[in-house]
């Protein structure tokens, strides 16, 4: 398969061979949030966005693996690197046990291993003033360690802020921060004094008069952390205003509450910069990380973190050595080969389209949005979304819902133009089948 070439096809979805490896999946797996019956056949092409099932349906993936798979299929800039390491079983050591060296000298290694991809990442988080991460295996073990270092830092803690309409994953502590679907809370104990607020700069002025001694009841000097989404993914990619972020930071300045930013879904170039908060006038004191890390991670400074011994630890937290190098080589093609500023560029070419699209069905798409390669389109209704999801699926184009009614694209960081045209060409023929089959 050639990425200059490539174009979706597909024949029958899901065909007889999918759905056998689907069937198999479920008969021992977990109910879970399958969004359709696409099946990635491994053994098959794929290259870029462009990727196989078993019975040869070639599809155009716009998910990247929900933002997992920041550079797309087989990209050779990470498969060169890959395909130099002679490792030898085990590749995943228990780590914080153990030190692990990749060979050569710490300056001059023959790969990185998770030391370099820690010491890449307080890089990248330089400035922020960070310089000290954890490693774990989680996009919500990042969330976890991270409110656990907040706790700690607090002298009193007893509160911790988060916004309507987040999602920071679903552990037990985790899930308590979640505010976008019921489904993620309902009936699970909660960690206590998690203090909710809109996702609006009137939110964030009533939450400066709730802080006041004043006139609030929550003593600031209790709230452990405020945490946010920089822009909100699983709640409907929801991009903040330049002056609510503004607000948020002050107020946390004002009364010095650690920011939390959660980049899980948003950072690592997504919107066309190392990190979404980037984009504004905002200084988070704690990042987590995951997805196209293949690990998670917390990065704060030294003074956040507990000194003591094991207060942080995991068996696997810094000893994936394959995950990390593979989350080494990510953050290092991505920032070597310009990649901020091709995923800004396409982001805004691509979101021209998108607002184009919207114009083309004014009565069923409501809006389109985006911040680099963050893109999403919404519609009037629940059930068009998930009908538009389907109808592109059987075009050959993958995405994914957010939200109740919000469509979300991520293409590959370095997603060319081609691929973006084909995609809005799906999209358009999607919708406009989905609105016949409606007046049908
Ligand atoms: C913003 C955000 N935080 C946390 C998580 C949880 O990450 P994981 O699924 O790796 O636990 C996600 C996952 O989608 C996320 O989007």
């Amino acid at each position: 398969m050639q990425r200059e070439t490539a174009e979706p096809s597909v024949g029958q979805f899901p065909g007889p061979k999918a759905s056998e490896w689907a069937e198999f999946h479920r008969e021992s797996a977990a109910p879970s949030t399958y969004v359709y019956d696409f099946v990635w056949d491994v053994t098959e092409d794929a290259v870029g966005p462009f990727c196989t099932d078993p019975d040869g349906n070639v599809l155009l993936d716009f998910t990247s693996h929900v933002a997992a798979a920041p550079l797309g299929y087989n990209n050779p800039l990470i498969m060169d690197e890959l395909r130099e390491f002679d490792l030898v079983d085990p590749l995943k050591i228990a780590g914080q046990d153990f030190y692990v060296s990749t060979g050569g000298s710490p300056a001059d290694p023959d790969l990185p291993g998770p030391a370099h991809l820690m010491d890449r990442l307080v890089d990248v988080t330089d400035h922020y003033g960070m310089d000290t991460v954890f490693l774990s295996n989680s996009g919500a073990e990042a969330v976890e360690n991270a409110m656990k270092i907040c706790y700690d830092h607090c002298a009193t803690p007893k509160y911790g802020i988060t916004f309507e309409g987040a999602f920071h994953g679903r552990t037990l502590g985790a899930l308590s921060l979640n505010r976008s679907k019921s489904v993620h809370r309902r009936k699970f104990p909660e960690i206590a004094g998690v203090h909710d607020v809109p996702h609006s700069l009137a939110g964030v002025r009533h939450l400066r008069e709730t802080l006041d001694p004043e006139t609030g009841h929550i003593p600031a000097d209790q709230v452990a952390f405020l945490i946010l989404e920089p822009v909100q993914g699983e709640g409907g990619y929801r991009i903040p205003s330049a002056a609510f972020m503004r607000e948020v930071n002050d107020l946390c300045a004002d009364h010095d509450i650690p920011i939390i930013a959660d980049e899980i879904q948003s950072g690592l170039g997504r919107t066309g910069k190392l990190w979404a908060s980037d984009h504004y006038a905002f200084e988070p004191d704690v990042i987590t990380s995951a997805k196209g890390l293949r690990v998670g991670a917390t990065v704060s400074r030294s003074e956040i973190f507990p000194d003591e011994t094991s207060r942080l630890s995991s068996t696997w937290g810094a000893g994936d050595v394959i995950a990390s190098i593979q989350g080494a080589v990510t953050l290092g093609v991505i920032r070597e080969h310009d990649l901020l500023s091709h995923a800004e560029r396409m982001g805004d070419r691509f979101l021209d389209q998108l607002t184009e699209l919207r114009a083309a069905h004014p009565e069923t798409v409501v809006d389109a949005r985006g911040l680099g390669l963050m893109t999403a389109i919404e519609f009037d209704t629940k059930q068009r979304r998930e009908a538009v999801i389907d109808a592109a699926l059987q075009r050959g184009l993958l995405t994914l819902g957010c939200g109740h009614t919000t469509l979300r694209l991520l293409p590959p960081l370095d997603v060319r133009e081609r691929e973006l045209d084909i995609a809005v060409d799906l999209l358009d023929d999607a919708i406009e089948d989905v609105a016949a089959d409606a007046t049908a």
